[in-house]
């Protein structure tokens, strides 16, 4: 399959229609054109898995899940779902049943599932999560910093190392949104003063905890990462990280599909950032923080952080790579370290990004509202395929 999309007409699939032909569900609009400009060229890379995903539950999950399972072989889900969200591992193994139920007929794309470490999770929790054999991280918010983060970490070392002992014992990693939450600290210094105050402490006093700082932002969480031991402490990094500096936001008036959090930061951080990812390192690996919000929701007065890019991520990252001459590191990035990482398995299932220019569609509708995806109505040049 070269394209899950019209290509030369828009047409209005139903929701089992959709599923059968993996398209999104909803009617597309502004269709993925095809065009030829530059000679073509295919690369072949093992299947990429996403480290850091939302997909969200009830219709949202319904709209958005065969996006992400069109292209990644496995995601690790996280936990952060309109109340009640998912501190138990029997919520996690529910919650995976629902996924599992919203995909395809005939997708394998498998969710690794996650845990919402509340102030009070218990080490016997930990446990259970383990065995589950479902549940394959346990995701700290500080509380406040996020979507739907009011009930994370009020206190990491006042309330959660016992856990966080258990969970180094039980080789379960800790993924991190790295921002302090406190009013006083300018929101473009966050991730740097979290390092410094939690980050940095944690892994010098529990070093045998496995660490996935999620969705890096600085020149800061770089050198952080970097300065730590392999295999220990990594990082995902997202598309809009490594493509978008903090002048998007503002680019011609108020940009809300441009704004999540961690907060896009100065061009200087977006390019250590790039240099970190191109460099071959094995400590970073593709983590896309897709997080959908309905139109409304993101274009309001007060609106929700979170970028919609599940289906242009691996076509972004391949733009990165390229730009930089490194599309010989690509695949390490995107199918290799995050796998190696977790101690789990590398994906056999191949997939090809060709290079043939394609337009990422305006919007996608669906009953309860739209949702608008990163780049919208612009041009990309890798489309993913299927081989
Ligand atoms: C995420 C969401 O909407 O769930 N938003 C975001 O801006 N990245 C939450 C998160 O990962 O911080
Ligand atoms: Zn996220």
């Amino acid at each position: 399959m070269s394209c899950p999309f019209p290509t030369t007409e828009v047409k209005a699939y139903n929701k089992d229609e959709c599923k059968a032909l993996q398209f999104p569900v909803g009617k597309i609009e502004g269709p993925m054109q095809l065009r030829s400009k530059r000679p073509k060229m295919e690369l072949t890379l093992t299947q990429p898995d996403d480290w850091h995903l939302h997909l969200r539950d009830g219709d949202l999950l319904d709209a958005v899940v065969s996006h992400s399972a069109s292209h990644f072989r496995r995601a690790i889900v996280m936990p952060n779902l309109k109340p009640p969200i998912i501190t138990t591992t029997a919520a996690a193994v529910a919650y995976r049943e629902s996924i599992l139920k919203a995909l395809p007929a005939n997708s394998n794309f498998t969710p690794l599932m996650t845990l919402y470490l509340t102030d009070m999770t218990s080490p016997i929790e930990i446990k259970l999560a383990r065995r589950s054999g479902a549940v394959f991280a346990v995701k700290l918010y500080p509380a406040g910093a996020t979507t739907n983060s009011q009930d994370g970490v009020t206190d990491i070392f006042g309330k959660c190392l016992p856990v966080l002992e258990e969970m180094a014992e039980e080789n379960m990693p800790l993924l991190v949104h790295g921002e302090v939450t406190n009013p006083d600290v300018d929101v473009f210094d966050r991730e740097k003063v979290f390092i410094e105050t939690v980050l940095q402490p944690l892994v010098q006093r529990l070093p045998q905890l496995k660490v996935v700082m999620e969705h890096i932002t600085t020149i800061d969480a770089v050198r952080f990462v970097e300065s730590c031991k392999e295999g220990f402490v990594a990082a995902t990094v997202t598309p809009q990280h490594l493509l978008l500096n903090r002048n998007a936001l503002f680019q011609g008036g108020l940009q809300p599909h441009s704004y999540c959090l961690p907060v896009l930061k100065r061009e200087i951080h977006r390019q250590a950032i790039v240099s970190a990812v191109t460099s071959g390192s094995k400590r970073f690996f593709l983590g896309t923080d897709s997080a959908p919000h309905e139109r409304r929701k993101k274009e309001c007065p007060c609106g929700c952080a979170g970028i919609y890019n599940a289906l242009v991520a691996l076509s972004l990252y391949a733009k990165v790579f390229e730009e930089v001459d490194a599309l010989n590191k690509l695949e390490a990035f995107t199918s290799f370290n995050g796998s190696d990482f977790y101690g789990l398995p590398r994906n056999t299932s191949k997939i090809k990004l060709i290079r043939t220019p394609w337009t990422v569609p305006e919007s996608f509708s669906f009953s309860f509202g739209d949702i608008i995806p990163m780049f919208a109505g612009e041009t990309l040049e890798w489309q993913p395929s299927f081989i």
